[in-house]
């Protein structure tokens, strides 16, 4: 049966036929008339669409203009039209907007309290963080924190935890459920289901998270004829450590890798923390992040400086490979039709490990150059470097020059100002509105330089110099 089913702020949903690629915003405004989700940049950038979905993960604040519906399957929606109670009792969160003037032109504020209704259901106290995502232009931000800070002590109503006890059963017993998409989509549930289905449709499009994807439907105008979504694949969304491997599935969110490599990876995970927002990462996978090619993507620079090995799979045939070796040229990938990105893995330790990321804008802004360190020194002698960078060329690329530069030398400025010099062996870095080449080829440089202070045990990031 071709169905998706899904509830919507507690009421069962049921949408036959259309197209797969119809966005939940669509979905809501046009066919629902739930209009308090707004339509701002219509990319994934201002979170005035911020809707809170629940499954088996618990509760995610996604944005609603980069959802398709059948990557609602089975799971439970709530808009902002939901936030309040049945009786119309406000929320904490909406009372603490009115009570602190968090709101002035208010159309991102409908965003705010769904994002701030999910943080304060999970607990969580990091508003700089789940509010990144959040674009508003009026207030100036501090009304909204102090809202935010002033609800956190009041209890969860009781109304936002029926969506956690929701199952699919209950409103598609017959079991088109699990497996449930519309027209020209399939839905897998697993690696082999995918595998076989692909390899027999080497020409369709899988869908992750859709942050990219989103995003040549409502900008571009792309018709996608035949798709594959994969968020039902559980055994690609594993992040496990074997031996002193980690194997990173393929469909990982960047909120699961954050999560899992704060232990193993501070570094790496910290960066992670400034990639888009969190709507987005909550929706974006590591799988999707590699196999989209872009030369600004900011996993494949920490992964390549990891020294990280890819595995892909077609039909029953898997190949791995390091990850340098992945991207071939602008947004051209050593794929063939019907293969598929499964793992990518990753060494369990590499306390050498530094990512600088360098844009315009501290929160949800893409990277003008992007820098990756993996150093190993012995003795006061550097005997293994491994240095990648995105923003620098048309495809995420090692440092070479770079690398033989430091390889064999002392642990020393010296060192670094020659790696700096040898920056311009590697890179022909290109102008844009992000960054000028000249910019991008200095600053890269001057990233080594920012490396060895920062091994040196220097304050070396301003996010770390305290008053
Ligand atoms: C507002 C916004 C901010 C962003 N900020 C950042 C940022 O700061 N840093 C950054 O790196 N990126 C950023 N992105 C880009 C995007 O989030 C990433 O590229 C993301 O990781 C893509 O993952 P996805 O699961 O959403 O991929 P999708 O959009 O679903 O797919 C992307 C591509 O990968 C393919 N694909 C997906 N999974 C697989 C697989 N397993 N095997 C083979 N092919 C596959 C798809 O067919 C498609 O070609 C941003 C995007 C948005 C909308
Ligand atoms: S409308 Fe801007 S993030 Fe969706
Ligand atoms: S209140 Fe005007 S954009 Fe936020």
């Amino acid at each position: 049966m071709s169905e998706i089913a899904f509830l919507l702020n507690g009421t069962p949903v049921r949408v036959q036929g259309g197209s797969p690629t119809r966005t939940l915003l669509d979905f809501l405004r046009e066919d629902q008339g739930l209009c308090g989700t707004k339509e701002g940049c219509n990319e994934g950038d201002c979170g005035a669409c911020t809707v809170m979905v629940t499954d088996a993960r618990g509760p995610r604040a996604l944005n609603a203009c980069i959802l398709f519906l059948p990557q609602l399957q089975g799971k439970a929606v709530r808009t902002v039209e939901g936030i309040s109670g049945p009786d119309g009792a406000l929320h904490p969160v909406q009372q603490a907007m009115i009570d602190h003037h968090g709101s002035q032109c208010g159309f991102c504020t409908p965003g705010f309290i769904t994002s701030m209704a999910v943080a304060h259901l999970q607990g969580r106290a990091d508003h700089d963080v789940t509010l990144a995502g959040n674009l508003c232009r009026c207030t100036g931000y501090a009304p909204i924190i102090r809202a935010a800070e002033a609800a956190a002590t009041a209890p969860v109503p009781t109304w936002m935890t029926t969506d956690a006890a929701f199952t699919l059963a209950e409103i598609s017993p017959e079991g088109s459920g699990e497996a449930g998409s519309l027209p020209g989509a399939v839905r897998p549930q697993t690696a082999d289901e995918l595998a076989d289905w692909y390899a027999a449709h080497p020409e369709a499009t899988l869908i992750a998270g859709a942050t990219d994807v989103g995003l040549w439907v409502t900008k571009e105008l792309r018709s996608l004829t035949e798709v594959a979504f994969l968020n039902g694949i559980t055994d690609l969304q594993n992040l496990t450590t074997e031996g002193d491997t980690i194997r990173i599935g393929a469909g990982v969110t960047l909120t699961d890798l954050r999560a899992g490599l704060a232990g193993p990876h501070p570094q790496f995970a910290a960066m992670l923390s400034r990639y888009a927002s969190e709507q987005v990462r909550n929706a974006a996978t590591i799988g999707g992040n590699i196999a989209n090619g872009s030369p600004i993507g900011d996993g494949p620079p920490a992964l390549i400086a990891l020294g990280a090995v890819l595995h892909l799979r077609k039909g029953a045939t898997r190949r791995s490979l390091p990850l340098e070796d992945f991207f071939l040229d602008y947004r051209k990938q050593d794929r063939q039709p019907g293969e598929f990105v499964e793992a990518v893995t990753i060494p369990a330790t590499a306390p050498g490990l530094r990512c600088y990321k360098l844009s315009k804008r501290f929160d949800q802004d893409i990277s003008a150059v992007l820098g990756c360190f993996n150093l190993s020194v012995e003795q006061e002698v550097i005997t293994s470097a491994r240095i990648a960078f995105g923003g620098m060329a048309g495809i995420p690329k090692r440092a070479r020059a770079m690398e033989a530069a430091l390889i064999g030398q002392p642990f020393g400025l010296a060192a670094f100002a020659a790696a700096k010099a040898a920056c311009a062996q590697d890179f022909t870095p290109l102008s844009d509105m992000r960054a000028s080449a000249a910019y991008r080829l200095e600053a890269a440089g001057n990233l080594a330089l920012r490396y060895f202070h920062d091994l040196s045990g220097t304050a070396a990031s301003v996010l770390e110099v305290r008053a």
